[in-house]
């Protein structure tokens, strides 16, 4: 059995390393890397700590508006397609690499397994939601995180091939915990003190790309008096260079570079609360059992929001500040899977060939 896998953002490398260690041990995987993210500490870092194999192809299309960006991992992704005749496209999440590997995949009639399928926030402004739902609508293999993201499937009348496999985030961190505790050294590094800081991170284009909502969670930041570190994606580093605002004006705020995922889950472990508007880091919260407040104004995870667990604000700036200062101490309710995601993938995967 051939599998052709499309990565091309963060997330999905995290996502992947956790099903690729497993679904290889049965299953000739390639992978193909769009380029969609591409600095070393938004690509390379997580090949390499996450001892992924490295993508048998790398598309280089980098970073451009959505249609040009999309149209050319296609085509591109197309090619390959021809070329391998793999059994299987694999795509995770909701991201312009995702769209074209179902729409490549769709179009040459081979089967797609999607990975996080099921998932609405329903808002089709956001790039993501148009993204997810076009490529649920092409795939053979459906497999959601959660019970909600059956139920969103349901409503759409998508029920053949779909299958809650739990969350392969879970898996990731589960297999990841223990090497967290024993290597990262970012809490000395950047200075900070267990559950004596906040963490935060912002990407998501209906926020970065609004001055008026980046400004109003920049001024709840100067509200909170409490230790803050932020690892900050380059789009919103590119933004708020563009606005004009200055990071360095707000009280005790640690702007560090993009860090690795070992370090990433340590900042998030050890935080006093995680402000963000991130998808994953929502659900490693949770995981975590830290606090979460979600400047959105809607989340996919709704899972996530039992007892105050995860708060959603929106961008209001005395939200935000009401939510940061509101005593919560959240438990972690099974509700993700059990830890063995990525050997369900492989189950369904060996099930539909037969
Ligand atoms: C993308 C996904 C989003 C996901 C996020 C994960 C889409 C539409 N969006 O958003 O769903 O949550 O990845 O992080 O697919 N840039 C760099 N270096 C990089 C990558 C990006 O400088 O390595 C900058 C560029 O200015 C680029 C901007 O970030 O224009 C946005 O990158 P892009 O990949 O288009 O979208 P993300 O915001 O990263
Ligand atoms: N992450 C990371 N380093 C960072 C910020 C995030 O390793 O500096 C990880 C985070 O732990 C989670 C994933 O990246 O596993 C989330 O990706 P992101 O927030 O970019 O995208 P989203 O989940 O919103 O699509």
């Amino acid at each position: 059995m051939k599998v052709l896998t499309i990565l091309g953002a963060r997330p999905q490398f995290i996502k992947a390393a956790a099903v690729s260690r497993v679904i290889r041990e049965e299953v000739t995987e390639l992978i193909v890397h769009t380029g969609q993210h591409y600095d070393a500490n938004m690509s390379d870092i997580f090949f390499e700590e996450l001892n992924i194999p490295k993508p048998d192809y790398h598309l280089g299309i980098g970073s451009g508006n959505h249609g040009k960006q999309t149209g050319e991992m296609l085509a591109k992704i197309e090619d390959i397609i021809l070329t391998e005749q793999p059994n299987f496209v694999l795509v995770y999440g909701d991201t312009n690499s995702t769209l074209a590997g179902a729409l490549a995949a769709a179009k040459l009639h081979i089967p797609i397994v999607h990975i996080e399928a099921g998932l609405r926030s329903f808002n089709k402004k956001m790039p993501e939601e148009v993204n997810r739902i076009l490529t649920d609508h092409v795939s053979s293999l459906l497999l959601c995180p959660t019970e909600t993201a059956i139920q969103n499937l349901t409503n759409e009348h998508i029920t053949d091939g779909v299958y809650n496999i739990g969350d392969v985030m879970y898996d990731a961190v589960l297999y990841n915990k223990t090497l967290v505790e024993s290597t990262s050294t970012i809490l000395e590094r950047e200075n900070l003190n267990v559950k004596d800081y906040l963490l935060i991170t912002i990407h998501r284009a209906e926020n970065t790309d609004d001055v008026d909502r980046m400004k109003s969670i920049l001024d709840a930041f100067s509200q909170i008096p409490d230790n803050k570190v932020w690892p900050i994606h380059p789009r919103t580093k590119k933004k708020l260079e563009d606005y004009g605002f200055q990071l360095d004006q707000i009280p005790n705020l640690q702007v560090i570079e993009p860090v690795g995922y070992l370090d990433m889950l340590a900042l998030e472990m050890n935080a006093k609360k995680i402000v963000t508007d991130s998808g994953g880091v929502q659900k490693e919260a949770y995981f975590a059992e830290v606090p979460c407040v979600t400047v959105r104004d809607q989340t996919e995870w709704v899972e996530t929001l039992i007892e105050d667990a995860n708060i959603l604000t929106g961008t209001d700036t005395d939200k935000i500040v009401e939510a940061v200062q509101k005593q919560v101490a959240p438990s972690y309710t099974p509700v993700f899977g059990d830890g063995k995601t990525a050997e369900k993938v492989l189950d369904l995967l060996k099930n539909y060939l037969t």
